[in-house]
């Protein structure tokens, strides 16, 4: 049996705005998806995915199923195999936990199988499974699932950024939400309003780029502000919600250096940076305002093998 990690994710800045073809910055957070992978002689498949903490299904099934469908039809094997998920990160939360899942799952399979997959084929392999299963995906969840650290999405290329050493605040409302709804209804207000909107997403790709320079001069407090303004034109394409919003600003009263949601929004999750003791005031702040809390680091390590037996 096989065991690989792959970490969930933050948008630092840029999402929703990378839809329509502006740059994102992801960031690898310390929160991990374990996939556990034996071959069977027969040509069936189990699945078995259990959250840590809950007795619970941690994942949706059918982003394993196909990644297996990926896999098969790459090596033409038609492999069976047991497949058990063990997730760190609340599920459809906006963390990226499906493209964890998948890629993990995928470097499982592939090291089973002896094909030994590159990080950066796996992620683009597992781009393939999101786009299978979503219609519409991004490369960002994957590539940076896959391979770590501080990633930044421009058009289809991708690479890693300097980062400083933050403490990473993230608040769970909950609350699920449908990410196609959400980009529906963005779609809608850009159709009805395209001369506001478009400078809305257009602002959003310049803080993406100004959060890429600040990263680079390791200016934490420049990086801070700006997730805070990306926040506000987030809210005013109408992602936020109350929830988010009570959640941010809780997190700057308590001294975060930046607040902002993550992922589609209108449920899901915020992060909020921090350096030294305010990482904890933070956490305790939005913990009262009914967030399920975690503090967390960037992960440097993408995809790993964490078990060989
Ligand atoms: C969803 O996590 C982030 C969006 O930008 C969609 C995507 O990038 O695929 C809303």
């Amino acid at each position: 049996m096989i065991t690989c990690s792959a970490p969930g994710k933050v948008y630092l800045f840029g999402e929703h705005a990378v839809v329509y073809g502006q740059p994102a910055i992801a960031c690898a957070v310390e929160r991990r998806v374990f996939a556990s992978v034996k071959l069977l002689n027969s040509g069936r498949i189990s699945i078995r995915a259990m959250d840590q903490r809950r007795d619970c299904p941690s994942t949706d099934f059918t982003y394993i199923c196909q990644a297996v469908r990926v896999i098969k039809a790459r090596t033409a094997n038609d492999f069976g195999a047991e497949i058990a998920i063990k997730s760190e990160l609340p599920p459809s939360q906006g963390l990226g936990s499906s493209a964890a899942v998948t890629v993990s799952t995928i470097k499982a399979l592939s090291e089973c199988l002896g094909i030994g997959l590159r990080d950066q084929e796996i992620a683009e392999m597992g781009y393939q499974v999101e786009c299978a299963i979503q219609g519409r995906a991004s490369p960002t969840d994957t590539f940076v699932s896959a391979t770590g650290g501080v990633v930044i999405i421009d058009d289809t290329k991708t690479s890693h950024l300097m980062h400083p050493d933050v403490s990473i605040i993230v608040g769970a409302t909950g609350v699920m939400r449908s990410t196609g709804d959400v980009i529906n209804d963005v779609a809608r207000l850009k159709r009805d309003y395209p001369e506001i909107i478009e400078k809305i997403l257009c602002t959003i790709g310049d803080i993406t780029r100004l959060g890429e320079r600040k990263l680079s001069e390791g200016d934490i407090n420049g990086v801070g502000a700006l997730m805070n303004i990306n926040h506000g034109l987030l809210e005013s394409l109408g992602v936020s919600n109350i929830t988010l919003d009570k959640l941010v600003y809780k997190a700057r009263d308590e001294g975060a250096l930046g607040a902002k949601m993550t992922g589609a929004g209108r449920g899901g999750c915020m992060f909020a940076i921090a350096r030294g003791s305010s990482a904890d005031l933070v956490a305790e702040a939005i913990a009262q305002a009914g967030a399920q809390v975690f503090i967390t680091t960037v992960s440097d390590a993408g995809l790993r093998i964490e078990r060989e037996t």
